[in-house]
């Protein structure tokens, strides 16, 4: 499943399957200015961030090192890596981390990216050419075994001018011309063509039957004096393969920006995903940021992984993948440190009972109705069953006790006499009755069923509490929409709290209430004041607080606006 996981990526990454990932895209923090560095300022992200300048550009490398290595191990041996850095630390990054993990040999491009079109360094008196350029270093496992797909990007407007200046008269497409005739002969290649023999010392490139195939498709040029040329149409060709410069892949809109500082661009991402993956393949990204790298690997029908350790890197990843994704896309994940206690209550059974085996150790049952209504087993082989509920009464212990003596009778008699559990129910509570069976059963009958508290596996917190309030901003003088639509603007004000710290809002301006989908119009909103323009209509809006364990309240309030349609 493709997922989203909020926490360092060393420790998660130790844990991951070796030889599993096909593709890696790293874009960690540079080595840079201190201040420039904090992008979401939230705790885990100061946390990493302290680490890593707690000593100069030996220590960094030393950081970055460990966990390049793990990646190393990460991946396939048909796998590569991408590593994007800066000016700052790129030469300790080639000689000090990948040339030795990787090996020279396994070096393939230094791929300069130019980022940006204008740098005011100069202006400033600086005493250097703009810097506007990141690098991105491309080592593969093992270059002998790599995936790599050629990427063509579209010909420019002067490339067709000047190289396809040529116009078929019949169909209008731009063309180039190339000789017909060979140096070399080949089969049948020397014959009149169009009243000519080939010229001296050479043949005709392609047999007759080619050549008449050829006129007959109408790709056949005749210059003045009657030399025929093939006619190579501009649509028939792949493009201009790309090379180590890399200038066209800038945001292409405006909206595409979401507003942090080290967003990268779809078009960056989309070449890297694609020339080293392809449908199916697992991209793994372990500075996900604000999640331009799983972003695209969805889009692009790629699995994929995105770690960060800022709880605002992950929501935002997250808000992004729900506002792309459709009814074909493949679901997500999102693990954080804490779990909301409602969202768990009301997550679809099988998924939730699949979860609490797997985060208890055990293995889960992969067939959605299990006859006995028992959910996995621990990897000792003593079965589990979960209830998604509170308060569960003395009846479930009677049926779970009755369907594990008919599960395996063998087995329970085994556990019996060895004093083991025969069986472990959880749920988020148990009530009285449930107790004192399990104890009466103990007692009496030396039967062992132990009764675990959900949270006794994963952290539950509370989710944050959310009010909204709305200020009509009103005046008569408001000012009028695209068609003549008088407009409305109104004020909303989000008031969260939580122990945790609310960490920042997000917006839904035209909230789908039947679908409950919310997709971020302002995915982060510090302040969660909001001021917003409405047509004439009934107008649902959603906010979301979201604290710094990721757990999120959401509210919806409902506006009318009454006004007329003017037209003309
Ligand atoms: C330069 S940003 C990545 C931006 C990303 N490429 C994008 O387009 O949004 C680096 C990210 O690495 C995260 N980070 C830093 N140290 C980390 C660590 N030890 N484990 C996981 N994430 C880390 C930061 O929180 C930050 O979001």
């Amino acid at each position: 499943m493709n997922q989203l996981i909020l926490g360092d990526n060393l420790e998660i990454m130790r844990k991951m399957d070796s030889e599993s990932i096909d593709l890696i895209y790293l874009d960690p923090p540079f080595f840079s200015n201190r201040n420039y560095e904090v992008i979401w300022g939230d705790k885990g992200e100061v946390r990493s961030f302290e680490d890593r300048w707690s000593g100069g550009v030996d220590h960094y490398i030393a950081w970055l090192k460990e966990r390049v290595a793990e990646m190393h191990r990460l991946l396939k041996p048909t796998g590569s890596i991408y590593l994007h850095c800066d000016w700052h630390a790129d030469a300790y990054i080639r000689v000090f981390i990948l040339d030795k993990l990787f090996g020279e040999n396994n070096f393939r491009n230094k791929i300069t990216w130019k980022r940006a079109t204008t740098h005011n360094d100069s202006k400033q008196g600086a005493k250097h050419f703009g810097r506007v350029c990141d690098y991105i270093f491309l080592y593969n496992k093992d270059y002998r075994l790599a995936k790599f797909n050629t990427i063509f990007e579209d010909y420019t407007k002067e490339y067709i001018e000047a190289s396809y200046n040529k116009i078929d008269s019949k169909t209008g497409q731009h063309f180039k011309a190339s000789d017909l005739s060979a140096a070399k002969p080949g089969g049948d290649t020397y014959y009149e063509w169009n009243g000519k023999f080939p010229p001296k010392n050479r043949y005709w490139a392609y047999s007759k039957d080619n050549m008449q195939k050829f006129e007959d498709e109408g790709r056949i040029y005749y210059s003045t004096t009657g030399k025929p040329y093939l006619k190579h149409f501009i649509e028939d060709m792949p493009g201009v393969s790309i090379d180590d410069l890399w200038l066209n892949c800038n945001f292409k809109t405006k909206s595409e920006r979401i507003g942090y500082p080290t967003q990268k661009p779809e078009a960056l991402m989309t070449r890297v995903i694609k020339s080293a993956s392809n449908e199916g393949d697992t991209v793994f990204d372990p500075f996900v940021g604000g999640g331009t790298t799983v972003v695209v690997a969805d889009k692009l029908k790629r699995n994929w992984i995105g770690i960060d350790q800022s709880v605002q890197a992950v929501k935002v990843s997250e808000m992004r993948l729900n506002n792309e994704q459709n009814l074909f896309s493949a679901p997500f994940s999102v693990t954080l440190h804490r779990y909301d206690y409602d969202t768990l209550r009301y997550k679809d059974a099988f998924e939730f009972e699949k979860f609490i085996v797997e985060q208890f150790g055990g293995l889960a049952n992969i067939k959605q109705r299990s006859d006995l209504g028992l959910d996995g087993k621990t990897r000792e082989g003593i079965p589990i069953q979960v209830k998604r509920s509170d308060n569960i009464g003395r009846n479930v212990i009677d049926n779970f006790h009755s369907a594990l003596m008919r599960y395996d009778k063998a087995l329970y008699e085994r556990n019996k006499a060895d004093s083991l559990p025969i069986g472990f129910i959880i749920a988020f509570s148990f009530g009285k009755g449930a107790v004192q069976e399990v104890a009466r059963l103990k007692n009496e009958e030396n039967v062992t069923i132990k009764l675990v508290n959900v949270e006794d596996i994963i952290p539950i917190a509370k989710k944050p509490r959310l009010t909204v309030k709305i200020n009509d901003l009103d005046s008569p003088s408001n000012k009028r929409g695209s068609g003549g639509v008088s407009l409305r603007e109104i004020e909303f004000i989000a008031i969260g709290e939580s122990d945790a710290g609310v960490e920042f809002y997000s917006w839904d301006f035209e909230y789908n209430e039947e679908e409950k989908k919310f997709k971020a119009s302002i995915m982060i909103d510090k302040e969660g004041r909001q001021q917003h323009k409405f047509k004439p209509g009934t107008h649902s809006i959603a906010v979301k607080a979201v604290d710094n364990e990721g757990l999120e309240a959401i509210e919806v309030v409902k506006v009318k606006v009454n006004g007329v349609v003017e037209r003309g």
